[in-house]
């Protein structure tokens, strides 16, 4: 009953025009869950469409750079995402013939793709009758339930995925309207604050509004601890070019190109007259959100009127945290900057950005 109201609710006034709809090409579909796993829909539409011009099929991003890949996500966020991506797709085309596995089971073997993935693709394009459980459907769930439990603590996650397959519907035909049915539920009407029950297919039946607290669902009492960092940014120019290093490959940023960065002013002062560069200049700080952090940049932008030797640039990249063992790091010319995978703080801080 709980299934098939939202079933029908989702074919008359769900949503059914985005780009990753209409289709049960488990590569449109998986490309579409991993870009919306951290992003909101509206950012996703024009990363989406891009992504699919120049990576039209698994084999085409399976046989391209990483660099590729990083830059064209460069941007969403959250880059490991782009890693396991592209990983994905390699193992899809050298262990899977190209095609992707069809049961939910086999997916979660695949690099990047986790329970509640491996069950959105299964459902939309292979009618696999199992649960998708991210944080939308969490709140979705626990409230019609009035599922009260504390979510922090992992047997009662589990229980809820028990709960989550046992209202999924009958008929395994009905499983893409279903699935898009409670995502568009949890983005739509059932929304963390001041939930728009009036409308809700299933108002009448959720046990949270019964009891007139809808938003005191889902119950967590382990809240994510926030923290701040500072660091400083030294841009580092000469005659139109700007000295990049590449990130680690894993952490905040892996793998895109950014400017040298110093826990503390004082190193970052230091590296500059050994340098012999310009006093440093300061520009406006930076405030970037991440999931536990807010993350305060400090840009010095430096100019150097000679190029320093290989050994002061070797020695800057010791110094700086973030350079990777790849290499020092390399001047790159502001004409160039838009075609390297640059994190968006930067983007819009280096002229061509
Ligand atoms: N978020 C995660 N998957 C989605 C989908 N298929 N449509 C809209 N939002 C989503």
């Amino acid at each position: 009953m709980l299934a098939d109201r939202l079933v029908a609710w989702q074919r008359q006034q769900g949503r059914h025009h985005l780009p990753w709809q209409n289709t049960r090409d488990p590569y449109r579909v998986w490309l579409s869950e991993i870009m919306l796993q951290q992003t909101q829909v509206s950012t996703v539409l024009g990363y989406y469409d891009r992504f699919l011009k120049a990576f039209p099929d698994v084999t085409a991003l399976a046989a391209a750079s990483l660099d590729e890949v990083l830059t064209l996500w460069a941007g969403l966020g959250y880059y490991s995402r782009a890693r396991n991506l592209h990983r994905c797709a390699q193992a899809v085309a050298n262990d899977h013939g190209g095609q992707f596995p069809q049961t939910a089971e086999v997916l979660m073997t695949l690099p990047g793709i986790g329970r509640s993935t491996a069950a959105a693709i299964a459902g939309f394009c292979f009618n696999e009758r199992t649960a998708i459980l991210d944080g939308n459907v969490k709140r979705v769930l626990t409230r019609v339930l009035g599922w009260d439990e504390d979510l922090s603590v992992a047997a009662n996650e589990r229980a809820l995925w028990l709960a989550a397959d046992a209202v999924l519907p009958e008929k395994a035909s009905d499983m893409p309207a279903y699935t898009q049915g409670v995502m568009d539920l949890g983005a739509t009407l059932c929304t963390q604050r001041k939930p728009a029950c009036l409308t809700c297919p299933w108002s009448d039946i959720c046990i949270a509004r019964r009891e007139g607290q809808p938003e005191a669902f889902p119950v967590k009492t382990r809240k994510l601890k926030r923290s701040s960092r500072e660091s400083w940014w030294l841009w580092l120019e000469h005659e139109e070019q700007v000295w990049l290093v590449q990130r680690p490959a894993t952490g905040v940023w892996a793998g895109l190109w950014t400017l040298p960065l110093f826990d503390t002013e004082a190193l970052l002062d230091e590296a500059v007259r050994a340098l012999g560069a310009q006093s440093p200049e300061i520009q406006p700080a930076i405030k970037h959100v991440l999931t536990h952090m807010d993350w305060h940049l400090h840009p010095r932008r430096s100019v150097l009127n000679h190029l320093p030797a290989a050994t002061d640039l070797r020695h800057l990249a010791g110094v700086a945290v973030g350079a990777d063992e790849h290499g020092i790091g390399r001047w790159v010319h502001v004409s160039e900057l838009a075609s390297v995978g640059l994190p968006t703080p930067l983007k819009k801080l280096l002229p061509a950005g």
